[in-house]
């Protein structure tokens, strides 16, 4: 039944300018292209440009092998090495730890049409612009490191020895997304699933389908058909609380839907997921979907009409134990697992969209999400191509994790210095993501500073245009010694709901002194403990958000012996050991958990 289950790809053709995706690759008919890959480095570029630096048509996307003995060809796909798919090159080979640049991929596959169906590739992600190219034709271009995109091939495609090549760049750039400054590692590659994905000529291309905001009752979304046969008879059906409704789509394939559901609703206690069966006269398409009602009042956070206090922790997409991104449902599980066991009902998915498997798993394991666009630091704010590809980026992580109850929260930027063009390139995000989806919250990791030495304020002119205010501070870290803390009160320009979004201090796994040392366990529950006592004392706190779960890899930080270019902020290290902070904070959340009914 499942296999049969066709699941939506949003195509593309070239060039692949902002996607459309489907969310829900895992149920349709699908062909791994992961594994092996045939790779050459090309830090130079000369596979795509001639010695004029002009793009060279006869470049390595031919894939091109001498015919006669005297013909000239300086590269060999089949001879030259290889790297795993889905992964990023950096851990792969000692040598390209620090490589930034082109790395050409290629794979070669064999795919038998069948009558009436159309076929798409789809990239789970690639780091950070990839050129795609099939048999010799460019499928297009996709800029951005960490939302998926697809083309359709349909027409390219050919029975045997197809040679997909794929020139992976992720070379920063001032007028990138995120900019040439960032504190975690710079991965390159083909970082997640890499797949063939057939659908029937007419088919699900993309679909909303979540309570209307505010309505604990009242379903409202939209379907969306692409192919011919546009014009078709639809149906709704959710068969495990016996609800069948039926809709049409228009000549342009689109339907809008609207319908009273009395649903068991979604939530970190009870995280119900219903099937969820979209059937059209020539496709059909299963998704599990949870179903919960998110908004403010106020200054509190209400979860399906009930204030609700998020237990939260910022989480890199950074693989456990083995380093480098991580890109698997298990690497997923094993993230979220210890944010369940440090006791939180909420992940701060820093500072890009992650994986679709830690937004499905989040959705199973009834966690709160926040995700977030790389929109980080200081960013070329008025630069209009810089803006496309922030509202490009925004749109893709919208349409792949709209669907899912888990996340709550879309983030526009992380610690954006306050200014005129920055919050005019800001304002345009948050309406580009409202036009998208008026059910979730929108929010930013903001900044604050003080009046006077005992007081923060929070005023960041951004305030007015968000829901909820993150805030990152690093009282007893960056600003001053643990018992800072003690003496701050907290203001706020706005009557909102504040999350800290970030705090916290760095300790490598096992170095033991007092509790004034720098770099200890000891001092960074020091930290910890004097946080706490803090944060109880805001008004208006309805979310903790440590930084961060676990170390990561970052160049900013070399300091032999503790650093070795990892943050150390992680209150689980990269093999899986906590650290004592990890307790503080396991105790105070649990102790939530139990006393309030948030
Ligand atoms: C910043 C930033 C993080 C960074 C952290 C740190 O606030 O948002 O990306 O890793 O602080 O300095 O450890």
């Amino acid at each position: 039944m499942k296999a049969l289950l066709l699941l939506i790809v949003l195509i593309a053709v070239v060039p692949c300018v902002q996607g459309q995706l489907i969310a829900n690759i895992e149920g349709r008919k699908t062909i791994s292209l992961d594994g092996q890959w045939r790779t050459i480095i090309d830090p130079y570029e000369s596979g795509y440009y001639d010695y004029r630096y002009e793009p060279s048509t006869n470049g390595y996307f031919k894939d091109a092998k001498p015919r006669t003995k005297s013909d000239l060809i300086e590269y060999d796909f089949d001879t030259s090495g290889s790297l795993k798919v889905p992964g990023d090159w950096n851990t792969q080979e000692e040598r390209l730890l620090f490589y930034e640049g082109t790395i050409w991929y290629k794979k070669a596959f064999d795919y038998q049409r069948k009558e009436n169906t159309r076929l798409f590739i789809y990239f789970g992600a690639a780091n950070y612009i990839a050129d795609v190219y099939l048999n010799g034709q460019k499928l297009g271009r996709h800029e951005g490191g960490f939302t998926p995109f697809n083309f359709e091939i349909t027409d390219l495609v050919r029975d045997a020895n197809n040679s997909l090549i794929v020139k992976v760049d992720n070379k920063r750039r001032r007028d990138a997304v995120p900019t040439l400054i960032t504190d975690w590692w710079n991965y390159g590659g083909l970082t997640r699933e890499v797949k063939l994905v057939e659908t029937p000529a007419t088919f699900v291309h993309d679909y909303f389908i979540q309570l209307q905001k505010g309505s604990r009752d009242q379903i409202d979304g939209w379907v969306k058909l692409n192919g011919t046969k546009l014009a078709q008879k639809l149906a709704i059906r959710i068969p495990e609380a016996r609800i069948s409704k039926s809709f049409a789509t228009d000549a342009n394939g689109f339907a809008r839907i609207h319908f009273d559901a009395s649903l068991a609703l979604w939530s970190p206690d009870n995280p119900k997921l219903y099937e969820v069966a979209i059937q059209t006269e020539t496709d059909r398409v299963l998704d599990q979907i949870g179903f919960r009602s998110i908004e403010t009042k106020g200054t509190e956070i209400l979860l399906n009409g009930r204030p609700i206090f998020l237990r939260g922790i910022c989480i890199h997409e950074e693989a456990p134990f083995r380093g480098g991104r991580a890109y698997s449902r298990e690497d997923a599980v094993t993230l979220l697992g210890w944010a369940k066991e440090l006791g939180a009902n909420f992940v701060r998915l820093a500072h890009y969209p992650h994986n679709e498997f830690m937004l499905r798993e989040a959705d199973r394991m009834g966690i709160m999400v926040w995700s977030e666009i790389p929109v980080y630091w200081t960013i070329l704010w008025g630069n209009s191509s810089t803006l496309e590809n922030a509202q490009n980026q925004l749109s893709e992580m919208i349409a792949r994790d709209k669907n899912r109850a888990a996340v709550i929260i879309w983030s526009m930027a992380n610690e954006t210095p306050v200014g005129d063009a920055r919050l005019a390139f800001l304002k345009k995000l948050i309406e580009r993501a409202r036009s998208l989806d008026s059910t979730r919250m929108i929010s930013a990791a903001m900044e604050r500073h003080y009046v006077d030495d005992k007081t923060e304020m929070i005023d960041d002119p951004l305030g007015e245009y968000v829901d909820v205010f993150g805030c990152n501070e690093y009282v007893g870290w960056y600003d001053g010694l643990p018992e800072k803390a003690d003496g701050l009160t907290w203001k706020m320009k706005y009557q909102k709901p504040l999350i800290m979004t970030e705090f916290g201090g760095e300790a490598p796994y096992g170095n033991h002194g007092d509790a004034m040392t720098r770099w200890t366990e000891e001092y960074q529950e020091n930290v910890y403990q004097h946080q706490l006592s803090m944060l109880k004392r805001i008004p208006f706190l309805r979310g903790t958000c440590p930084w961060i779960l676990m170390d990561f890899r970052s160049p900013r930080r070399p300091l032999p012996g503790i650093q070795d270019f990892h943050n150390r902020k992680g209150l689980i290290s990269d093999h899986g050991e906590k650290k004592k902070a990890f307790y503080v904070m396991q105790k105070y959340y649990r102790e939530m958990a139990t006393t309030s009914s948030k």
